[in-house]
Parts: structure tokens; C-alpha cells; sequence
């Protein structure tokens, strides 16, 4: 299985709204993170779709690294600084 592109190495803040349904972007590529924009098509990816129980603020995941989707567990800690540019370096 490919693994999801890192989208952005931190989370967003996103308002739900009860009976509200949702795709959260598994695959990374979407431009309307946290959410899915239709970019998985042609990849094995799939968008988690919900529908929110409650009307609440929550944190998405946009790492892509969580364990539990689409929610932050703080996963993207763990991942490496971004590198830095090669204009940074000359
Ligand atoms: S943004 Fe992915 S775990 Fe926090």
C-alpha cells in the first residue's frame, strides 16, 4: 500500500456541524485540507466519509500519520523538519 502524502505537519482546526456529513482527504493531495477534494481518483486512497454527531470544533489530522482519523493523536511530532531549501543553504 503507497503511503498518504504529508499534506501540512500540523493539524486544523475545523466546525462541524451535527447531521452534517463529511470526507475527510485520506490520501493527502487534496487542496481543500483537511477535506477531500476528489484527488484520491486513480489512487488506492478512499476520503473517510461521516456524518457529525454533535456541532463542535475539532482538530483534523493533515499529516496524514494518525491513528485515529480524521482526528490528531499527534502524530505529526514525530515526523522530520521539512528540509531545508537550497536557497536557505547557499
Ligand atoms: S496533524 Fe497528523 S497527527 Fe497531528
Amino acid at each position: 500500500m503507497s503511503l498518504p502524502k504529508v499534506a501540512a505537519n500540523s493539524p486544523q482546526e475545523v466546525s462541524l456541524v451535527a447531521g452534517e456529513k463529511y470526507a475527510y482527504c485520506t490520501c493527502g493531495l487534496s487542496e481543500k485540507q483537511p477535506f477531500c477534494d476528489g484527488k484520491h481518483k486513480g489512487t488506492e486512497f478512499k476520503p473517510l466519509v461521516f456524518t457529525a454527531e454533535e456541532t463542535k470544533s475539532a482538530w483534523f489530522c493533515r499529516c496524514k500519520q494518525t491513528c485515529n482519523a480524521p482526528n490528531c493523536d499527534g502524530s505529526h511530532n514525530k515526523l522530520s523538519q521539512p528540509t531545508p531549501s537550497a536557497a536557505a543553504i547557499e
